[in-house]
């Protein structure tokens, strides 16, 4: 009789062979900083993240490093909600602080994206006939590059418009950017796992919906394209979005564009999770370490979560 159990016997059998492993580095914290916020203000189903002002972000920061902590994600959420010319001094503000204090000690990603700013809650500029395309490529290679003058190591396009990419690139390298690196969501799908999060950065749609930007779930091959051109259009690391539903994308995009490929566990998925927990239907530690072996397991090169800050508690080494 075949005996597979045979290697599962104990422990160090079971561990000599694991072939996934990863390490902290290869996961990123993301959090939101909020203009005008007193006091933090809790984020339904998030556990462990909460809606920050920029004092409280820092108090974080300090802590998640001390945790070992090194990548982070930082989407900022304005007060005052317009249809173009954004103000990007929150971010601005928030990213040089972190670099004051923290000096290189941590690699920070900041999300460009259209939704936090706007009034209407789409990634975009609009006019009557929609997306207004040509304003919209301007506000975010705008940002990207005043991201980058305040000091942000990365830049992080969630918009899924097209172009953006090209334009962001022509814009960082215009400015002397040129090492600085976009991880681009490269697919995105339009997704119902994104729930929590659009509460924490007050960025769902006041009308309408995202099909006619973010991918239809339907689409392997659509899905596939949206990485390609992103790759095409200079993009230093991809990513698929939602995670956990996006599994078999992960490999065939990075086979094709030969780029790593990341994995965003969006904020439903791990909602998901947390409120399983909060059931007592599942242990939350285990559940979130077998998902992040289950992207690695995928070809995922570095997983964006909410967790991230569990990651020594959950026994992930340097
Ligand atoms: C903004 C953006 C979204 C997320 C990241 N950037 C929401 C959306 O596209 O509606 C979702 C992240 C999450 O759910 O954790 N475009």
């Amino acid at each position: 009789m075949k005996r597979l159990m045979r290697l599962r016997g104990s422990q160090h059998l079971r561990d000599l062979c694991a072939e996934t492993e990863f390490n902290r580095a290869q996961l990123i914290q993301p959090f939101f900083v909020v203009e005008g916020l007193a006091n933090e203000e809790p984020i339904a189903g998030l556990r462990g993240n909460v809606r920050h002002s920029v004092a409280s972000a820092l108090k974080q920061i300090e802590k998640d490093l001390a945790d070992g902590v090194t990548q982070f994600l930082l989407f900022p959420v304005p007060a005052e909600k317009k249809d173009g010319n954004f103000s990007q001094q929150l971010t601005r503000e928030t990213i040089s602080e972190i670099r004051r204090q923290f000096g290189d000690s941590l690699c920070l990603w900041v999300d460009t994206c259209l939704c936090s700013y706007t009034t209407h809650g789409h990634c975009a500029v609009m006019n009557d006939k929609g997306i207004n395309l040509a304003a919209t490529l301007d506000e975010l290679a705008n940002s990207a590059v005043a991201f980058a003058e305040a000091g942000a190591d990365g830049i992080s396009p969630s918009d899924m418009m097209d172009g953006r990419v090209a334009r962001i690139r022509t814009a960082l390298d215009a400015k002397g950017f040129d090492l600085v690196p976009i991880m681009s969501y490269s697919t995105k799908f339009a997704s119902n796992f994104y729930g929590p999060f659009r509460n924490a950065a007050d960025s769902a749609p006041q009308f309408g919906d995202r099909r006619h930007y973010q991918l239809d779930v339907r689409n392997r091959n659509g899905a596939i394209n949206a990485s390609l051109r992103c790759a095409e259009e200079g993009a230093d690391l991809l990513m698929v979005k939602p995670g956990m539903t996006s599994l078999d994308l992960i490999r065939p995009i990075n086979e094709q564009t030969g780029l790593q490929v990341g994995a965003y566990q969006v904020s439903g998925e791990y909602a998901g999770m947390v409120l399983l927990a909060e059931q007592e239907l599942i242990k939350f530690d285990e559940a979130l370490l077998e998902t992040w072996h289950v992207f690695k397991r995928a070809g995922a090169q570095y997983i964006i979560t909410y967790g991230a800050r569990y990651a020594r508690r959950l026994g992930i080494g340097r």
